[in-house]
């Protein structure tokens, strides 16, 4: 087995990562190498911490399942994509996901049809704001308009939504901001068996969302499904593209369903987050935005708005994007893995049933791979005057999205987004922290790292 500390009787070492889970973790893993062994309680959870191990790891079928929280059990059941163990259900899910849901055309359509007005309308406010000498709340809006903007990829914003229509909307976003901020909150029962036995309120509140976030899902496939003039050969949305699956028999309802709710999940705080990251760095590094508005008024200039086409005429923009991915990884874990078989790796066994995570977090701030990796560098993602892309971009330590079978699938969608918010903001917009003093970069740890709330002076560039 690998190493690891002894921990303390029942609670192992949980005590030691409850607060700042990630950095309590990268702290452990120094002392006891890139594989080690922590008991989470009664669990043994095996770290990697070696960007080599750790695409060997994850590329296995036998560390391609998912451990699962009881909470996180009770809200879905285990039959979800980011859920459902290694095997056939997942596959076709995952296939389904990859190679036509979340598609280059499919995400092309609805960044027409959607993303971009939801975006356009954010950059805007944020202007309007700032002319009217009011502080913008970066996290609160981007919450606010990633919401919109998946939803409404997801769903279309029909030009005649019914009163029942927008119902529906705004409960299935509050029962998403709950799942933020109560299904990833740590149950001790996952750890310690024993406490299974007692009631547990946070187990029947999640059995009772569950069943108001599924119903009002199916209320809004159901919708969906009996638009009039439905036409599933030119879908206008996600949905529509599901439908069209369903009724060739490529998938069930029940997985139309499923994926609806992971894609609103796992797409609308990760997105967010790294929005929100991008811009309390360089609103925090002046001299890094000057060179970004630099670039843009160089190569995009006063009559044109940036694309998604223009990722490498703004390499600069793209660095800075990159390497606030890396410097501030929102997903510092990734998502619990499983082993489902005994197993090896790096020499060491695995059993069945351990729990295994990926620790991108460490890897993106090792200093075998980064130089000076605690400091936000964008020219180490800038690319070689004969290369396309960075040597870094495509390192074997850069992993924002995971590696192997479950790694993220949402990866074209997120970067579009992403890309589409920071762009045209930095064209329109500049960001100051209010006092003009470095604002704290400290990290809250959830389902996607955080920073601490923050209000920015926004001022409209022209
Ligand atoms: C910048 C934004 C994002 C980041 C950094 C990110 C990162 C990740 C990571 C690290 C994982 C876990 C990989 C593993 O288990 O080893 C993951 C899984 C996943 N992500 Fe993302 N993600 C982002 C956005 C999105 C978006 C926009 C969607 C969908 C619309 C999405 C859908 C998923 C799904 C469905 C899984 C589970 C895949 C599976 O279990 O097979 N993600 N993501």
């Amino acid at each position: 087995m690998p190493p690891g500390p002894r921990g303390l009787p029942i609670f192992g070492s949980l005590l030691d990562i409850r607060h700042d889970t990630h950095l309590s973790i990268d702290r452990l893993v120094k002392r006891y190498g890139d594989i080690c062994l922590l008991r989470f309680g009664s669990v043994p959870t095996v770290i990697i911490s070696d960007a080599d191990l750790l695409h060997e790891a994850f590329g296995k079928a036998e560390l391609a399942d998912r451990w699962v929280s009881e909470i996180m059990d009770t809200l879905s059941g285990q039959k979800d994509l980011v859920l459902a163990p290694y095997g056939e259900h997942w596959r076709q899910m995952q296939r389904f996901a990859n190679r036509e849901l979340l598609s280059a055309r499919n995400v092309d359509n609805v960044r027409e049809r959607h993303i971009e007005t939801v975006v356009n309308d954010l950059v805007e406010r944020m202007g309007e704001m700032g002319v009217a000498g009011e502080l913008v709340s970066p996290p609160a809006m981007t919450a606010l308009s990633n919401a919109t903007l998946m939803f409404r990829s997801l769903f279309g914003q029909p030009e005649n939504a019914t009163d029942e229509f927008l119902q529906h909307r705004d409960r299935l976003l509050e029962y998403i901001s709950w799942i933020f901020s109560s299904a990833t909150a740590t149950n001790l029962a996952d750890y310690i068996p024993w406490l299974r036995f007692l009631p547990n309120n946070a187990l029947k509140e999640a059995a009772l969302q569950a069943k108001i976030g599924g119903a009002i899902i199916r209320a809004l496939v159901d919708a969906a499904r009996n638009r009039p003039n439905l036409d599933l050969s030119s879908p206008t949305c996600l949905v529509e593209v599901m439908l069209a699956r369903e009724e060739a028999g490529e998938i069930t309802d029940v997985m139309t369903c499923d994926l609806c709710m992971d894609l609103l999940i796992a797409g609308t705080d990760t997105s967010a987050q790294t929005v929100n990251w991008f811009l309390l760095l360089l609103a925090n590094r002046p001299e890094i935005q000057a060179r970004v508005h630099e670039e843009m008024d160089r190569v995009i200039g006063r009559d044109a708005v940036p694309t998604v086409e223009d990722r490498t005429r703004l390499p600069y923009v793209f660095a800075c994007l990159a390497e606030s991915m890396r410097y501030r990884t929102i997903g510092p874990l990734g998502l619990p893995h499983k082993a489902s078989e005994d197993t090896e790796i790096g020499g060491y066994r695995i059993p069945s049933g351990t729990q295994v995570l990926g620790n991108i977090y460490s890897i993106h701030h090792d200093p075998r791979y980064w130089d000076s990796p605690h400091e936000f560098i964008p020219e180490r993602f800038l690319p070689q005057e004969d290369e396309p892309m960075s040597a870094a971009l495509t390192s074997q330590a850069y992993l924002p999205f995971g590696t192997g079978h479950r790694r993220c699938p949402g990866r074209r969608l997120a970067e579009t987004t992403v890309w589409l918010h920071i762009t045209r903001m930095m064209h329109r917009l500049r960001f100051e922290t209010p006092d003009s003093e470095p604002l704290t970069e400290d990290e809250v740890f959830g389902l996607a790292i955080a920073p601490k709330p923050y209000s920015l002076r926004v001022t409209r560039r022209w």
